[in-house]
């Protein structure tokens, strides 16, 4: 879980891309925060406002990301999901993503974590 002082240090380092997403009257619907070291980066977190789900911002973060990092060079993306979080997971799975392991009871409430991963050398730059 990323509180306000987490995500304001994770902002000034090195490696770290944030993606906002945004109404035309610049109200923010949803972003992401990534962080790349090498050749690989990993998803830290994601989300969007409730009002605004199901719009295909979270789809259109995660894809601009993807963009982002193979014009980079970056050639595999990471991240965790809970195993009981369907949208997420969901999400992930429609975007290409593929399971390459599990952290059992990783969170606070006992779910276990799945990590997933995304190729990144076949996504147009
Ligand atoms: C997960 C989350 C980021 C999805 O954001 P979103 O903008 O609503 O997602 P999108 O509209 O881009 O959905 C893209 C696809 O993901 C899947 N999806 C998204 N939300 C879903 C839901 N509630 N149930 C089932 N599938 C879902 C669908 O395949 C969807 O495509 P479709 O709408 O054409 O069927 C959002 O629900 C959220 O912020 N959740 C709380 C925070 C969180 O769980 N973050 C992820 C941490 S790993």
């Amino acid at each position: 879980m990323w509180d306000e002082a987490a995500l304001a240090a994770l902002l000034g380092m090195d490696g770290v891309e944030t993606l906002l997403a945004v109404t035309d009257e610049r109200r923010a619907l949803g972003f992401l925060m990534a962080r790349a070291v090498c050749d690989e980066a990993e998803l830290l977190t994601l989300a969007v406002e409730p009002e605004a789900r199901r719009r295909g911002v979270a789809r259109a973060l995660v894809a601009g990301l993807a963009a982002r990092l193979a014009a980079g060079g970056v050639r595999r993306l990471f991240l965790e999901v809970a195993s009981r979080n369907d949208a997420a997971r969901r999400l992930y799975e429609a975007a290409g993503f593929q399971p390459c392991g599990m952290r059992r009871r990783y969170y606070a409430d006992g779910d276990d974590a799945l990590v997933l991963a995304l190729d990144l050398r076949m996504v147009r730059s």
